[in-house]
C-alpha cells in the first residue's frame, strides 16, 4: 500500500532524506569536493535524445538480457555500496534477496557490516566486489575465501588508489567509526524509525556490526575504531596484481572504475571478462567525466562486456547507455535508498520501477529487443 507512493526512483531519494539521520543521508547522498562529477553523471543523459521508430509491432518486447551466460529480467542490477546494513536493517542481505527477486544481479560490497559468506548463502547469484591491499598474501587469501563462498563473479574496483576528498562527510557530521555526540543523538532521536528499526534492532539482534573490509575476516566494530584507514591504502596496487588476480580467480572478473580506453583496453589484456565504466558515483576523484561520455570510445575501443554505472535513474537513461554501447548499467543510490526506507519490498520496487520503465521505453521506441539499440539512427547528441 505504502509502496504504491514510489512512482519512480528519485521518489525513493526524497523519502530517505527524511527517513535517515542527516549524516547517514549525507554520506549516501554526497560525493566528493564540488560534487561536478556527481551532477554530470545525471546531466550527460539529457545531451543525447532519441530518434523513436513508429508503425512496428512491438507487442512481443522483452527487457531479458543475458550477460556472462546468465539471462536477467532486465539489463541492470545493483551496484556495490559500503555499510549498507548501517542504512537499513542487514542491507546487504535485502539487497542480495531483492535483487534474487527481481531476476537482477547484485553486487555485493568490500567494506560491508555483513560477512560476505552470510550474502553468498543468502543469494547465490550476487557478484563480490573487493578492495584490494597490494600484498599477494593477502591478495590470494581475499581470493580464495570469495571463490571458497561461492561466488561465481569477481569485481575489483580500481578507483580508490587513495580515499576522495570528501568534506561533505565532515560537514554533514558523518565519520567512521561513527563518534558519539550530542548532535548525534539527536539525530537518532529525530529519526526514531531509522534508530528503532536499523541501529537498535541491530545491535539487540546481532551486537554491534564489524567492518568486513575484504581481507580481514572480521574488522573492527564500527562504533569504535576507524574503518576507512586502510582504504587509503592501495596506492601502490598495479597492473601486476590484476594479472595475479585473473591467474588465481576461476570464476568471471570484472574490473570497475575504468575511464580511459586505454585502462579498457589493458584490462581485456589482462584477462578481464569484462569492465564497469564508472566514476564512483562522483565519488572520488572530482571533475571525472561522466561514464555516459566516455562509454562509445571505450565500447568501440574493447570486445569484451562494456558496463556502465552511475547517474541511472530511468528507463530512459537504461535505453541510452545500451544504445551507446553498453551491455549492461548498474544503479546504485535508489537502491539503497529503498532498502533503507521500505526493506526488501522496497528494494523489489525499485527493480520494478525500472524494468517497467525500459519496458515502456523500448515499445515507444520502436524496439521490441534490447539488442536492436544497436540500430543505426536511433540516438542524437
Ligand atoms: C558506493 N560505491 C561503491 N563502489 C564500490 O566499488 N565499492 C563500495 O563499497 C562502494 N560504496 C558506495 C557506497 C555508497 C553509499 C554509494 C552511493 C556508492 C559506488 C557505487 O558502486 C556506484 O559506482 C555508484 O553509486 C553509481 O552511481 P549512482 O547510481 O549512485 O549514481
Amino acid at each position: 500500500r505504502v509502496l504504491r507512493d514510489f512512482l519512480c526512483l528519485d521518489d525513493f531519494e526524497n523519502r530517505a532524506r527524511r527517513h535517515l539521520p542527516r549524516p547517514l543521508f549525507g554520506y549516501i547522498a554526497g560525493a566528493s569536493e564540488r560534487n561536478s562529477s556527481l551532477r554530470m553523471n545525471e546531466e550527460a543523459f539529457q545531451k543525447y535524445a532519441f530518434k523513436p521508430r513508429v508503425l512496428r509491432d512491438v507487442s512481443a518486447r522483452s527487457t531479458e538480457t543475458t550477460l556472462f551466460g546468465k539471462t536477467y529480467a532486465a539489463p541492470f542490477g545493483i551496484a556495490p555500496m559500503g555499510i549498507s546494513a548501517l542504512m537499513a536493517y542487514r542491507g546487504d542481505l535485502v539487497l542480495a534477496e531483492g535483487a534474487a527477486q527481481a531476476g537482477i544481479p547484485m553486487i555485493m560490497s568490500g567494506s560491508s557490516l555483513i560477512p560476505l559468506e552470510d550474502v553468498a548463502a543468502a543469494s547465490p547469484d550476487a557478484w563480490f566486489q573487493a578492495y584490494l591491499p597490494g600484498e599477494p598474501d593477502r591478495i590470494d587469501a581475499l581470493v580464495d575465501r570469495v571463490a571458497a563462498a561461492g561466488y561465481e563473479t569477481l569485481l575489483l574496483t580500481v578507483d580508490t588508489a587513495t580515499l576522495a576528498n570528501r568534506e561533505n562527510n565532515i560537514r554533514a557530521g558523518f565519520s567512521t567509526p561513527l563518534r558519539p555526540s550530542i548532535r548525534l543523538a539527536w539525530q537518532g532521536i529525530s529519526h526514531p524509525r531509522w534508530t528503532i528499526g536499523t541501529f537498535i534492532r541491530t545491535i539487540v539482534r546481532h551486537g554491534i556490526p564489524h567492518f568486513e573490509n575484504s581481507y580481514a575476516t572480521r574488522g573492527a566494530p564500527i562504533i569504535a575504531s576507524n574503518v576507512m584507514r586502510d582504504f587509503g591504502k592501495r596506492d601502490h596496487l598495479n597492473w601486476t596484481h590484476l594479472e595475479r588476480i585473473r591467474r588465481r580467480w576461476k570464476g568471471k572478473l570484472v574490473v570497475k572504475g575504468i575511464m580511459h580506453p586505454d585502462d579498457a583496453a589493458l584490462a581485456a589484456e589482462t584477462g578481464a571478462d569484462g569492465i564497469i565504466v564508472s566514476n564512483h558515483g562522483g565519488r572520488q576523484l572530482d571533475g571525472t567525466a561522466a561514464p555516459l561520455r566516455v562509454l562509445p570510445d571505450i565500447a568501440g575501443r574493447v570486445s569484451i562486456p562494456v558496463m556502465i554505472d552511475g547517474g541511472v535513474r530511468r528507463g530512459t537513461d537504461v535505453l541510452k547507455a545500451l544504445a551507446l554501447g553498453a551491455s549492461f548499467v548498474f544503479v546504485g543510490r535508489p537502491f539503497l535508498y529503498a532498502a533503507a526506507v521500505a526493506g526488501l519490498p522496497g528494494v523489489r520496487r525499485c527493480a520494478e520501477i525500472l524494468r517497467s520503465e525500459t519496458d515502456r521505453d523500448m515499445a515507444l521506441m520502436g524496439i521490441a529487443s534490447l539488442s536492436q539499440l544497436a540500430e543505426e539512427g536511433l540516438i542524437d547528441g
